[in-house]
């Protein structure tokens, strides 16, 4: 997804900038640019299509040099990858300006300004704000005030870095559901959407929030809230082992990143939801005309990521009303499959390497559309350079940074938010899902770190429960609807890294067989939310309980499932049944974690496993 850089000081900035864009990369993108004011008083300005080394190759052959600047990278979403779209965009000769977010109301605003003489250079909805600013100078001459006018007539997501010829000391940013963070120097200072750019030249950061407005100088900050207020925002001290290649304060990278989960929900979600809706221009350019036609979808993954597009398909079909229809690659790949008519080709992968799941897409490809082919292919994915990205039409990043454990924790959970907002926007476009329920939806989505926060405060008990499965040989986890894939992916971790045996199963299967194995040495694991289904699970437990079972239930506070003898239950906080499967999710991370802990086994590295399967 799009990146922003600036800095201004008393030394040349460009490698500053280089190098910040280049710490964004593993975000996805597919332009950069970069523009600086130079030692005459002129904005200068390097834009390329592909990668930063292509800019950086521009850049060798016609130097920039400044104290000021600003640079991006673009994913592109209105109008294609190309040196005209890429940002910075410019408003006549002195105003520079990047952008991430999607402006919703782009069109309007077009057709004004084009009516007041602005002349339009590409097919963004970037270069709006960039005359609407310029509009705005030229009536009140201080930049902050223009920007303050500006941001009042931009409807959806953005953050914003601006520069000006005419005011050469400072930096102009401002954010409204997409992230912007200060790093302040010693007489000077920059900007970027993510302390990862920036690390390079300073460990003092001031994070923005939502709707502020900063002027950034060499050797000052000035912020104003939404209301316009001057503010001071806390200054905070980068420690090392925030980074995702050291583990920090914990013990193991599975332990950090499952606690990262809050924050990089967060920025699955930036960037993507409009007031009460979610952003369909944030699947990609072609997106809102290609999604307009799906019928069907088609999910294909492996292991984890296969779990989260089963839990799509409760979602699809449900919210959306669209048919959906999930295997695991390896199958798929080889299988001579019949393809409904208008269907979405959806792959997930963290990895975006994992060969069955490429074989897949490929097969997949291979298939013409309208000859029993496939309407597009959508990647849902953690790693925007990927050959998965690189190769489908369209793709949704998700944003759980690198992920180290070779067991999937964060991944998993970033990819069923992804889902969710595709379900969301499918189901409105198809008309299958109402505004009401979409809004509710979205503002549950906004809630949803909090939530997941608030879950992983129950950590030292999840701890203490992992001491019933220690000597244990094997475990049945139990679920029933978009709780079964949730039982599914716990078993699947409990396996992988305590090396237990462990099973799942929809609840009500539990008669038609594995009722045979429970005994008082194989552990039942449920996760209850409280819903349609709770009292039939109430039963299932009841079975369980009555041949010696014990159970773990991890329920709804309102679920009315008690502790009592040979039941332990650990209390959830209550949550909109929706989103349920993802937060149910991090108990369970936890419990496979504790038990491996226990059990003494390699957490980070389990044997036989590696993280990306890139063979067959
Ligand atoms: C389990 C796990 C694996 C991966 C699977 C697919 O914890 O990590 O099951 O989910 O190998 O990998 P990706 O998602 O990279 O395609």
């Amino acid at each position: 997804m799009c990146g922003i850089v600036g800095a201004v000081a008393e030394r040349n900035i460009l490698p500053v900038l280089v190098e910040g864009l280049k710490r964004l990369e593993y975000r996805g993108y597919d332009s950069a640019g970069v523009a600086l004011l130079d030692g005459d008083g002129t904005l200068q300005r390097v834009r390329r299509p592909g990668k930063v080394s292509e800019l950086e190759q521009a850049l060798a052959t016609a130097p920039l040099n400044g104290r000021l600047g600003i640079a991006h990278t673009r994913w592109a979403t209105h109008g294609v990858p190309s040196e005209r779209n890429a940002h910075p965009h410019f408003s006549g000769n002195d105003l520079a300006l990047v952008h991430n977010g999607i402006i919703e109301n782009h069109e309007p605003l077009r057709a004004r300004l084009k009516d007041m003489g602005y002349l339009f250079t590409s097919e963004t909805d970037t270069e709006v704000i960039v005359h609407l600013l310029h509009h705005h100078l030229d009536a009140l001459g201080d930049l902050a005030d223009a920007l303050k006018a500006t941001v009042k007539e931009l409807h959806g997501a953005y953050g914003l870095a601006v520069i000006s010829a005419k005011q050469p000391d400072r930096l102009l940013a401002t954010r409204s559901g997409s992230p912007l963070v200060i790093g302040l120097g010693l007489g000077e200072n920059f900007l970027a959407s993510d302390q990862l750019a920036l690390r390079q030249v300073t460990d003092r950061f001031m994070y923005l929030e939502e709707g502020d407005i900063a002027e950034i100088r060499r050797d000052s900050v000035q912020v104003w809230d939404l209301d316009g207020q001057p503010v001071q925002r806390e200054q905070v001290q980068y420690h090392e082992g925030a980074e995702a290649a050291d583990k920090g304060a914990y013990r193991h990278f599975m332990l950090k990143e499952i606690h990262e989960q809050p924050k990089v929900v967060q920025r699955t979600l930036e960037g993507r939801l409009g007031l009460d809706h979610v952003l369909v221009e944030a699947f990609g350019p072609q997106a809102g005309a290609l999604l307009a036609k799906v019928r069907n979808v088609q999910i294909v993954a492996c292991g984890t990521s296969y779990h989260a597009g089963m839990v799509a398909r409760y979602w699809l079909e449900e919210l959306a009303g669209i048919p959906c229809q999930i295997e695991v690659a390896s199958e798929f790949r080889y299988r001579k499959v019949v393809v409904q008519p208008d269907t979405l080709f959806v792959s997930i992968s963290q990895s975006g390497e994992t060969a069955d799941t490429l074989a897949a897409l490929r097969n997949a490809k291979q298939l013409a559309p309208g000859a029993g082919g496939y309407l597009a292919s959508l990647a849902i994915c953690n790693v925007g350079t990927s050959s998965l990205v690189r190769e489908s039409d369209l793709t949704l990043l998700t944003q759980a940074g690198p992920e180290i454990g070779v067991a999937s924790t964060k991944a998993f959970t970033t990819q069923l938010v992804a889902l969710l907002l595709l379900t969301l926007a499918l189901g409105r476009m198809r008309g299958g899902l109402s505004a009401t329920v979409e809004a509710e939806l979205v503002d549950e989505l906004r809630r949803l770190p909090t939530r997941l926060g608030e879950a992983l405060g129950m950590d030292k008990t999840v701890e203490k429960v992992a001491e019933l499965f220690a000597e244990k040989h094997h475990t049945l986890f139990l679920g029933r609807g978009a709780q079964y894939p949730v039982a599914m992916e716990g078993a699947l971790k409990l396996k992988e890294i305590s090396y237990i045996h462990a099973e799942a199963y929809p609840a009500g299967e539990l008669k038609h067989g594995p009722l045979a194995l429970v005994d008082s040495d194989m552990p039942v694991v449920t996760v209850a939310p409280n819903n349609e289904l709770v009292e039939k699970l109430k039963s299932n437990l009841q079975e369980v309980r009555a041949r010696g079972g014990q159970l773990v239930v991890f329920a709804d506070i309102e679920a009315g499932i008690d502790n009592g003898e040979g039941t332990h239950v650990v209390s959830m906080p209550h949550i909109h049944d929706i989103l349920a499967p993802i937060l149910y999710t991090l108990p369970l991370q936890l419990l496979s974690y504790y038990v491996a802990v226990l059990k003494g086994t390699d957490v980070d590295q389990p044997r036989n496993l590696a993280k990306s399967v890139t063979v067959e």
